[in-house]
């Protein structure tokens, strides 16, 4: 079963999905590709096939890549021959009974990708090292949304396991540190939210610091022995404690706990100190061994507007800011407040500890500020509108849950790669920090986290997914290349702890081919990957709207498009009409339609929190998932036919069809007029009508069979044609039949698309452009 589903997944064994399979040999070959050369890659994703090997791998001794099945054995000598820098490698005597009939399991072929569990008895301080979770908890809610976060937080307290050490922090105008040691006498540390605090400053305050710890750090002082005491740094356990033993404190703390009581004036904002809390809770958690599995959880309802890291003043009649506002450079706030998180998140790292954001308001709580903290830590993100709506209240619960819905949250993890001679990495896009590491294989030109070949994940789990954005460094063809081996190889080496705390290395190594003749060759074609190739664009597109002023993504999109076609399609010059594409690409066109229309280019129809919150999970979420977000599932449900795939198109809604739209954040179930009188009239509860109420029943049993295993959780909207939510589904509909004006708009300029326009006409511009004689 298991070697079937590995078959047919389209992710393979490895979970590596690139843009091109098979590679240019030069840049100049490969910048006539169009899109770039890069790889999609889930480094920690369980697969039931690996193998797990209980000893040390075998490292080459002069590039120091790991034993693999591309390596070349020499049995009699003894000897394995590195495909990266073809250094000789004796085996180590505990290879001795190694022969062509007894292969250890990293060299079969089959085994690309394996797992190193290293004896943990070498590092015992390790063993069971167990996970510390510090509540970051807002109290500058109306009382009823305390009350839901409250719940929920008693609720993730109760399935921690017995051994995680929590910690609880407080905050409003002020942060408040629980001091969870004593249960009679509660006893709490109060921040002034105005000021910025240093690490050591906040050490120091909560009696932490390098002299307090001498002082009060004695063995009498809330000091235990047990796991726990390899991790902390003595006296922090006076704040975080077993759950086991503090979770009757925190539970009757939190009944206690009042909405924040600092007066506010009418026509203000709460004074929110979001930023000061968060820079406490890091020295906090600081104060654990660094690279333990500490988190740092927070529940926000509403914008920072005191102290560092506010992102609107206290004045309710200035709007938090707006795309328009971030684009006019009118955000006063902004640049400020994310140059405070860009400290935070250089912290946490050092610390290897990692963010979570839960964020629940009807308006922004500054999600787009602190993007920084949360993509560089790993940590995760959620955005609700309530911490009562089931989005915040199922992904929550399911941050705790243990067993086969678990997320599987690891830590400490180190990504490294190594390359075949001529390739260089250029960076990567998702939740990573570079770890500034040069070796040879640095490409000049950085995307995203780079000039390194070494990253930090402090926070992984098993949906983490990272983009690596590949460069060729030989510019000549005629350049004779390593040995002109026809095959290059690329390893990628993740070491992390495991939820049990157990240290883990999983090594896969690839290969794919040169080819010499790249643009139109037959192989390259083939090896197009046109989902990878969609995400990897739309997650180029993301960073660069980002990070360049000005960047036209619509434009750059439409560009790089044209010449693709121009490049890879089958025409006469100058006739549109003897235009095709090949298989390989003929999808591409259509994501590339729907990515212009999608939350990710079209940032001006929602607040720059929602911008940052799709962009986060745009690039941790693996290719099949991210493509869903560029352009959504549709099934179709009729009494005719079984269930479905529909197109995305007005043509598919029908008066006595369901339709099912998955757009990963969104699960929208659309009932067709009839299908909604039917149901209005109460059809389903007849027995004669058994059918309709199966019929009526289906789309919300795929529903939920999407939203349990996801996360965040998806918001599930229920509605009927001509309804105020039909807009759900309609956004993401091509809107073929209000468009049939394609004449009209065919102008000969080179920017060609409006936003609107339909898939067909845009298809028309398309080709007349690609088959352009330039
Ligand atoms: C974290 O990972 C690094 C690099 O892999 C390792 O050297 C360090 O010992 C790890 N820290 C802990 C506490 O496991
Ligand atoms: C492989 O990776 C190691 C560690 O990052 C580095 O020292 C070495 O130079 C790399 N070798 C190649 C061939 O990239
Ligand atoms: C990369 O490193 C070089 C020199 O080491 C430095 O000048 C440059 O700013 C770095 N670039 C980025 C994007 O970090
Ligand atoms: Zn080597």
């Amino acid at each position: 079963m298991s070697t079937e589903m590995a078959q047919t997944d389209p992710e393979g064994v490895d979970v590596v999905r690139m843009t091109w399979n098979v590679w240019p040999r030069t840049k100049v070959e490969a910048s006539k590709c169009v899109i770039p050369i890069a790889a999609s890659i889930s480094p920690i994703r369980p697969n039931p096939d690996m193998p797990t090997l209980p000893y040390h791998p075998l490292r080459c001794k002069t590039c120091s890549a790991i034993l693999n099945s591309f390596c070349r054995v020499d049995f009699s000598a003894h000897i394995w021959i590195c495909p990266f820098c073809f250094q000789r490698n004796h085996f180590p005597p505990s290879y001795s009974q190694i022969s062509e009939t007894n292969v250890p399991a990293e060299l079969y072929p089959q085994f690309s990708t394996i797992e190193y569990h290293i004896d943990a008895s070498a590092q015992p301080q390790l063993v069971s090292s167990p996970p510390v979770f510090v509540f970051v908890l807002d109290t500058c809610m109306i009382e009823e949304e305390l009350g839901f976060a409250k719940s929920a937080l008693k609720r993730a307290i109760g399935l921690l396991p017995d051994n995680a050490m929590v910690g609880f922090v407080s905050f409003g105008t002020q942060v408040q540190v629980h001091e969870l040691g004593f249960s009679d006498l509660s006893k709490v540390y109060v921040f002034r939210g105005s000021k910025e605090l240093s690490k050591d400053q906040v050490l120091d305050q909560l009696g932490l610091g390098t002299m307090a710890g001498r002082r009060t750090g004695g063995p009498g002082q809330g000091f235990q022995k047990g796991p726990q005491a390899g991790v902390l740094n003595l006296g922090v356990t006076r704040f975080l404690l077993p759950a086991s033993e503090c979770e009757y404190t925190l539970v009757s703390l939190l009944d206690e706990l009042s909405t924040d009581q600092w007066p506010v004036p009418p026509g203000n904002r709460a004074l929110r100190c979001t930023g000061v809390a968060l820079s406490v809770a890091a020295g906090l958690v600081g104060a654990c061994l660094p690279g333990t599995g500490a988190r740092i959880v927070a529940l926000v309802g509403g914008p920072c507007t005191e102290g560092p890291g506010a992102i609107v003043s206290k004045d309710l009649s200035d709007p938090v800011r707006s795309h328009k506002d971030l684009d006019k450079d009118a955000a006063p706030y902004f640049k400020k407040a994310v140059q405070f998180y860009e400290e935070l998140a250089k912290q946490l790292v050092s610390q290897g500890h990692v963010l979570d954001l839960f964020a629940s308001a009807l308006d922004q709580v500054g999600v787009a500020e602190m993007k920084v903290v949360i993509e560089r830590t790993g940590g995760l993100v959620v955005l609700a509108e309530s911490f009562g709506h089931a989005v915040f209240k199922d992904s929550f619960k399911h941050v705790f849950e243990v067993g086969e819905q678990s997320l599987g949250l690891s830590f400490n993890g180190t990504l490294e790669i190594n390359c075949s001679k001529d390739i260089k990495v250029q960076g990567i896009i998702g939740p990573c920090t570079s770890l500034e590491k040069k070796g040879p294989a640095v490409a000049n030109t950085v995307i995203g986290q780079g000039n390194t070949t070494s990253w930090k994940m402090c926070g992984l789990d098993k949906s983490t997914c990272l983009t690596v954005f590949f460069d060729i460094s030989s510019s000549e063809k005629s350049e004779p290349s390593g040995n002109l081996n026809p095959q290059l190889y690329i390893q990628f080496l993740t070491s992390y702890q495991s939820p049990d705390g157990q240290t883990r290395l999983r090594v896969t190594t690839i290969t794919r081919r040169w080819i010499d003749s790249a643009v139109g060759s037959e192989e390259l074609v083939q090896g197009f990957d046109q989902e990878a190739a969609a995400v990897v664009m739309a997650r180029l597109t993301s960073y660069k709207m980002e990070m360049e002023e000005g960047f036209d993504a619509t434009r750059w999109l439409d560009r790089n498009l044209i010449r693709l076609c121009s490049k890879f399609g089958d025409y006469r010059k100058d006739d549109p009409t003897s235009f095709t594409l090949n298989p390989s690409f003929s999808l591409f066109p259509q994501f590339m339609f729907n990515l212009r229309r999608s939350q990710f280019v079209q940032v001006f129809n929602n607040s720059p929190d929602e911008t940052a919150y799709f962009r986060i999970l745009l690039n941790r979420e693996n290719v099949i998932n991210a493509a869903v977000m560029i352009q959504p599932s549709l099934m179709s449900y009729s009494f005719n036919s079984l269930p479905a795939p529909a197109l995305l198109d007005v043509a598919s809604i029908a008066a006595d069809r369901i339709l099912l739209l998955d757009s990963y954040v969104s699960v929208v179930i659309f009932h067709g007029m009839t299908i909604a009188q039917w149901r209005n009239m109460g059809y389903q509860n007849q027995p004669e009508h058994q059918a309709f109420a199966q019929l009526l029943q289906a789309p919300h049993d795929d529903a939920q069979m999407i939203i349990r295993d996801r996360f965040p959780g998806p918001r599930l909207v229920v509605c009927d044609q001509h309804g105020s939510q039909a807009r759900f589904l309609l956004a993401k509909l091509n809107p073929s039949a209000t468009y049939n004006n394609a004449h009209e708009m065919a102008a000969g300029s080179d920017v060609i698309f409006t936003d609107d326009v339909s898939l067909q006409v845009f298809f028309e511009h398309l080709q007349r452009l690609a088959v352009q004689s330039s």
